[in-house]
């Protein structure tokens, strides 16, 4: 009897269950998988972005970050010791420097779609342990590296590392959580990356500061502590029931299923699974299939969730954050202010959304973050505007004036962190069908991968000839990504993820291309055909 969960008063379905121990611990195990994309975060960050922005005497001194550009990038280095400019929008650009950021995001972009097949056909876990074991690999070698071409192969590394993680991780959280906590679990992953970041910004300036410039060998040699961690956890992590069941091991996932829900009757929830997974098994081209008519909003949402989490500009607004640090007069210690300012508020914020984010709903926290992302962005805007003015001149401003710049900026990145930080991992993957699951997840980080990469190269330009207008670009995005979220995104909140169907069937929009008895058909039709065991409560 498949699909003959409990139905609740609205209709929605409950599985008994409990956040157990156990599941506890597989999702901050797994979730740590995030650590590796936000120590790359920041490192990259404060290695290529920020002395891009920052002169470097006004950062540090005698440190390693100079001694790093000086041996692998020796015409950016020049280029930056002898401009003494005081425009702040205008800076430099280097091909081998491009290309040496770049490769991390095109293999991620890659390897993401590599790791479709591999989550797809050999479980989860597996794309995990290859994403920390490549991570590992390209952490070592980037650690030891003594030509140009080391640093690259070794970024390529681990781009293909991250690709793999980030596929895998957030379908794995998803898969393993009991629905009524799916968000907060799911979070645990952002919260990493957060860490990470937070945790490299710090490091990295320390490590610049070791005397003899070889501390950048630490910085990016360090990448291979939280690659161990995931490389470790997952070798002891289990695979998610709805994995185990799409590769036939029924008897195998039924019994982790009563273990990770702590309750013996798992019946209901084991049925859907296996209905889910009936249909999963009818798809050869999980490729193809992904362009029909019923997938649509999948696909929608597939591309649009992570292109607009580029779009709100944090990653921009982050690296920026520095030179207003500076300007306050952190001269010496602006990137160490910075860091450990925004990133804690980055981290603290997340633990807000962790918190709400199955109280009051994904859509509650994207409207609401977006509003204050937009706020604040106009704000920046204008105080930025007013004190470098158009030629990028810094005039004699007070302090209270970047006091208040920061402050905006804080808030805007907590309005970042409790919803489009978090909720650009957490709203894909939840709401695909294991059909085309990891498919479109590894579209989704494609699509995040293409925009990180391309806005972290053109910010330098845009900034160059916007100006302060670059803030103003990216609140129209923020402004365009709430109508979005408000017309198109239904609510996903406290709904089992093999039961999602039900969330496009009742849309106004996109009912009209998920049809009764089309999506998921395993899960919904199993429930058409056992409704009389289908008990309401
Ligand atoms: C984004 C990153 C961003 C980070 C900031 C992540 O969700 O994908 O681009 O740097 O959040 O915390």
């Amino acid at each position: 009897m498949a699909g003959g969960g409990f139905v609740v008063g609205d209709g929605q379905k409950a599985y008994p269950g409990k956040l157990t121990p156990f599941v506890l611990f597989t999702c901050v195990v797994a979730a740590m998988g995030g650590l590796i994309f936000g120590y790359d975060i920041g490192i990259s960050g404060q290695y290529l972005t920020i002395s891009q922005l920052l002169h470097f005497h006004t950062t540090c001194g005698v440190t390693s970050m100079p001694s790093f550009l000086r041996r692998f990038f020796p015409s950016v280095y020049r280029k930056q010791q002898a401009d003494a400019t005081t425009n702040q929008y205008c800076q430099y650009d280097s091909p081998t420097l491009t290309l040496f950021t770049s490769s991390l995001y095109l293999a991620a972009l890659i390897s993401s779609l590599v790791a479709s097949t591999v989550t797809r056909k050999f479980g989860r876990r597996l794309s995990m342990l290859f994403g920390g074991i490549l991570f590992c690999a390209g952490a070592l070698i980037n650690g030891f590296a003594k030509h140009v071409w080391m640093l690259i192969v070794g970024r390529i590394l681990l781009g293909f590392g991250i690709g793999f993680a980030n596929q895998a991780v957030p379908l794995y959280l998803s898969e393993m959580a009991p629905y009524k906590y799916r968000g907060a679990l799911n979070i645990g992953f952002q919260l990493s990356i957060t860490i990470g970041i937070l945790v490299a910004e710090v490091l990295n300036y320390f490590f610049a500061k070791i005397k003899g410039g070889w501390g950048w060998r630490l910085s990016l040699g360090g990448a291979v502590v939280p690659a161990l961690i995931i490389t470790l956890g997952s070798l002891v992590l289990p695979d998610t029931p709805n994995s185990m069941i799409e590769r036939g091991q029924h008897e195998e996932a039924k019994t982790k299923l009563r273990r990770i829900r702590g309750v013996d009757d798992v019946s209901q929830e084991f049925d859907d699974l296996v209905a889910a997974s009936k249909e999963s098994q009818s798809i050869e081209h999980p490729w193809t299939n992904l362009l029909r008519r019923k997938y649509r909003p999948h696909l929608t949402m597939a591309i649009m969730i992570p292109f607009f989490q580029q779009l709100t500009g944090i990653n921009v607004i982050m690296f920026y954050a520095p030179v207003l640090f500076n300007t306050i007069g952190f001269t010496t210690d602006a990137s160490l202010m910075s860091a450990v300012v925004t990133g804690s508020v980055n981290v603290a914020a997340t633990l807000v959304s962790i918190y709400g984010v199955d109280k009051w709903g994904r859509r509650f926290l994207f409207l609401e973050g977006g509003t204050q992302m937009l706020i604040c962005q106009a704000v920046v805007a204008a105080c930025i505007g007013a004190k470098f003015g158009v030629d990028g001149t810094p005039g004699e401003l007070p302090k209270w004036y970047a006091i208040v710049v920061v402050t905006f900026i804080c808030i805007y990145v907590a309005g970042f962190a409790w919803s489009w930080g978090p909720l650009g991992w957490l709203v894909p993957s939840e709401i695909f069908p294991l059909e085309i699951r990891s498919a479109a997840q590894s579209i989704t980080v494609s699509v995040n991968m293409i925009f990180t990469f391309i806005i972290a190269q053109i910010f330098l330009t845009m900034l160059c000839h916007l100006k302060f207008g670059l803030f103003l670009v990216f609140a129209f995005f923020v402004i365009v990504m709430s109508i979005f979220v408000y017309i198109f995104l239904p609510e996903t909140k406290g709904i089992p993820i093999e039961e999602m169907g039900q969330v496009w069937r009742s849309h106004w929009y996109w009912s009209r291309f998920v049809e009764d008895g089309e999506y998921g058909n395993g899960v919904e039709m199993g429930k058409s055909s056992s409704n009389q065991g289908t008990k309401h409560v």
